[in-house]
């Protein structure tokens, strides 16, 4: 708190109980500020001939902003957010540009992206070492009601259903009469008024199949500080020269040359709820190991990786029960032996029918030294 209201500045824009100059109290107050719209300001987050912002006209051609001042004085000026709860809400800025909120505070810290005539005078480099950044977003995290995030009263709700567009791709859609539309729509369940399992920061998100997950490895820092950061899916882990093969005898299954230190003994059985698939196997575990479980849709994307799936919380792996939704599931085991693994999946980011892949990565000291797979259809 220190650093956000001294060093950092922050509380100059991010002010009061709301933790924003817009807040309804201020610009009724005062609806101008140094003759510019109380409540926004330009961070040069980008360049605002990109996107004017307060610059720009409403439908009927007035200025958004109430300031009228000369043209291209409120030029890429935005609403200053509250910041309550705000760990739970990234990606950052009006474009998303900042994915974490370590990334928001570098971008502080650096003094913006770009420069303009108007731009915010407490945006310049902030010269904070890491321990006072580290003390700034552990105060942004600490921001959030715990309530809020497991979802307890007042916060709870009932089942919802979300407008999700139609069925369909971006050539054809599916329609429910001719030339009609399927409606598409997510479920999210009821919670009592107990709550919850916590709710995942936006791209961990299972009822956002596929929307923002594929962040490079370590961009995303979940704020809950729960759920590891996503695993590399772009490059399946595979044995480097100087990774500890011949330590542990772990190779890659699909050498054909040695024997894999872990491989599904039965074949998976998958079973289904309404929301939920559950993918079951028993694995044969050749030594002690560290195990490493994930699972991969088969489509391929453009960069030839592949999109991670979520784990939901009560996936297991021997006798490591997940109590949260994580893309990896892993666990120690000091033996050989039988290895059971269950993992749960949101139906909504499988497609019925389609294959998808689970790895299990045996780990060494600095990664997965053997990677056995199997594909399973999605019910
Ligand atoms: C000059 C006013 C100003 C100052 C000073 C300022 N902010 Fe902001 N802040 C804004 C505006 C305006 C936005 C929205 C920018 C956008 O969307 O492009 C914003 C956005 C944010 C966001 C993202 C919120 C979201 O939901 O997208 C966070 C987090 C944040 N600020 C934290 C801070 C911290 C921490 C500091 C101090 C280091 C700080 N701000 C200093 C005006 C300010």
């Amino acid at each position: 708190m220190k650093v956000f209201t001294g060093k950092g500045q922050c509380s100059t824009c991010h002010a009061g109980a709301e933790m924003t100059n817009a807040a309804t109290a201020a610009v009724a107050q005062s609806p101008l500020t140094d003759g510019a719209d109380t409540g926004f300001a330009n961070l040069g987050v980008r360049d605002p001939k990109e996107d004017v912002a307060l610059g720009g006209l409403d439908v009927n051609g007035n200025p958004l902003s109430t300031a009228g001042a000369p043209a291209g004085a409120v030029d890429g000026m935005f609403k200053i957010p509250g910041l309550r709860n705000v760990g739970m809400t990234a990606p950052y800025f009006h474009n998303g540009s900042a994915g974490t909120l370590r990334q928001v505070v570098e971008f502080y810290n650096r003094g913006g992206n770009v420069d303009a005539p108007n731009k915010a005078n407490e945006i310049k480099p902030l010269n904070l070492n890491d321990s006072e950044k580290d003390d700034l977003v552990a105060f942004l995290q600490a921001l959030s009601d715990p309530r809020v995030l497991l979802q307890q009263a007042p916060f709870d709700h009932p089942e919802l259903l979300i407008p999700h567009g139609a069925a369909g791709d971006t050539t054809s859609v599916a329609t429910s009469a001719p030339g009609v539309a399927d409606d598409e729509y997510l479920e999210l369940p009821a919670v009592g008024a107990g709550g919850a399992t916590q709710i995942q920061a936006f791209p961990n998100n299972p009822f956002l199949p596929g929307f923002l997950q594929q962040l490079p490895a370590g961009s995303f820092v979940p704020v809950t500080g729960a759920v590891p950061p996503a695993a590399p899916v772009t490059a399946e882990p595979s044995p480097t020269p100087e990774a500890p093969v011949a330590q542990t005898g772990a190779v890659e299954q699909t050498a054909s040359t040695a024997t894999p230190t872990v491989a599904p003994t039965v074949s998976p059985k998958v079973t289904k709820t309404r929301l939920v698939a559950t993918v079951t196997t028993v694995l044969a575990l050749k030594h002690g190991a560290r195990l490493r479980a994930r699972a991969v849709d088969n489509r391929a994307r453009a960069d030839n990786g592949r999109r991670q799936l979520i784990l939901l919380s009560g996936s297991s792996i021997g006798k490591v029960v997940s109590r949260r939704d994580a893309y990896t599931l892993s666990a120690r085991f000091a033996r050989a032996g039988k290895v059971t693994l269950r993992l749960r999946l949101a139906r909504s980011q499988l497609v019925p029918g389609r294959k998808f892949r689970v790895l299990v990565d045996t780990m060494g000291r600095r990664g997965a030294v053997a990677t056995a797979r199997f594909d399973v259809v999605a019910p």
